[in-house]
């Protein structure tokens, strides 16, 4: 597959810190690529230095096979981004603002209205084209945002963490959005730092931390990172600290936690984890309301990597 970005050894400082060091990866055409990672790891700087946006210390950005740079404009128009701070004009209603955005690239009007007419659908605005930005409620606001950044139907598409602080239902739309963006031939660059996201949406995500590539892969090549096969989670109450020294003895246990009545037990690989587990609880006449097993997260694999959480 073509690459549509190649980025080589990018680096930007901020005065003495390394906001990017030495990053490489390439985007492929028609994927949904998710760069991951915790708020500060450098995620919105690499964006900007890929959109000549920022200057930076050195690397090489190639988008389409050609170099970018400020004033590369066969490169830009090809381009559609939604930034992470809302950016749209309080005088001009839902669609005045699409249409403002998207007439800078489209100037035949008929098709400009059509073009409107479909990324209001894609973010499902229609009940909204007449209303101003501040009667908008936020995860309202951020879809007009999308459908400013995409509706002249650019070919790449970077989104800078579109759903900070959005309800569930502006949420799914924005995200069902996204997918039939790519469904219909864009690719897609998505930053986030949520990681349930990325396994949703994403065919490949790079995590990154402290603007070093740590992990990339598919989601299951990166779970594949962790030692840990299974997750069995146990609701107990008030449970005696001799029963989870035990319990961390047994097979394949890698490691257990115990905090607001909940027992996490990290299995390494290897089979009847849950089972024998159950079989101990019983033996030992322990009370539990809930047991589950689960299968390590990108926020696992996360963890074990730089021994921190995703999520701050
Ligand atoms: N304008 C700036 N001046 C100085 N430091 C900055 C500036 N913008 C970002 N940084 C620093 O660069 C690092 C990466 O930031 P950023 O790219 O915004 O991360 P993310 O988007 O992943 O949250 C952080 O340590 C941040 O504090
Ligand atoms: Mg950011």
């Amino acid at each position: 597959m073509k690459n549509i970005i190649e980025v080589k050894n990018l680096t930007k400082k901020y005065k003495n810190t390394k906001a990017i060091d030495d990053l490489s990866f390439n985007v492929k055409e028609g994927e949904i690529l998710g760069l991951l990672g915790p708020n500060g790891s450098g995620k919105s700087t690499t964006i900007n230095c890929i959109l000549s946006l920022l200057n930076f210390d050195s690397g090489i950005i190639e988008i389409f096979g050609k170099k970018m740079n400020t004033n590369a404009y066969d490169i830009k128009e090809k381009i559609g981004v939604v930034f992470q701070e809302v950016a749209v004009f309080n005088e001009l209603t839902v669609y005045e603002n699409i249409d403002y955005f998207c007439g800078l690239y489209i100037k035949d009007k008929i098709k400009r209205k059509e073009y409107i007419e479909d990324a209001i659908k894609l973010v499902g605005l229609e009940d909204f084209k007449k209303y101003y930005p501040k009667q908008l409620s936020g995860g309202l606001l951020r879809r007009l945002n999308i459908a400013c950044g995409i509706a002249h139907k650019p070919k790449l598409i970077f989104l800078d963490e579109p759903t900070v602080a959005v309800d569930p239902q502006s949420r799914n739309n924005i995200l069902d959005g996204i997918k039939k963006l790519a469904s219909e031939g864009a690719t897609i660059v998505y930053t986030t730092h949520y990681m349930e996201e990325v396994e949703i949406l994403c065919n490949r995500v790079i995590i990154l931390d402290r603007g070093k590539i740590i992990a990339s892969g598919t989601n299951e090549e990166l779970k594949l990172l962790t030692k840990i096969e299974e997750k069995v989670i146990v609701e107990i109450n008030d449970l005696d600290e001799k029963y989870i020294n035990d319990i961390k003895k047994q097979n394949n246990v890698d490691s257990v936690s115990y905090n607001d009545n909940n027992l996490v037990i990290y299995f390494k690989k290897g089979k009847n984890n849950i089972v024998s587990l159950i079989e101990y609880l019983k033996k030992e006449n322990i009370i539990y309301n809930k047991i589950y097993s689960m299968v390590p997260t990108l926020n696992d694999v996360f963890l074990e990597l730089t021994g921190k959480e995703l999520r701050d």
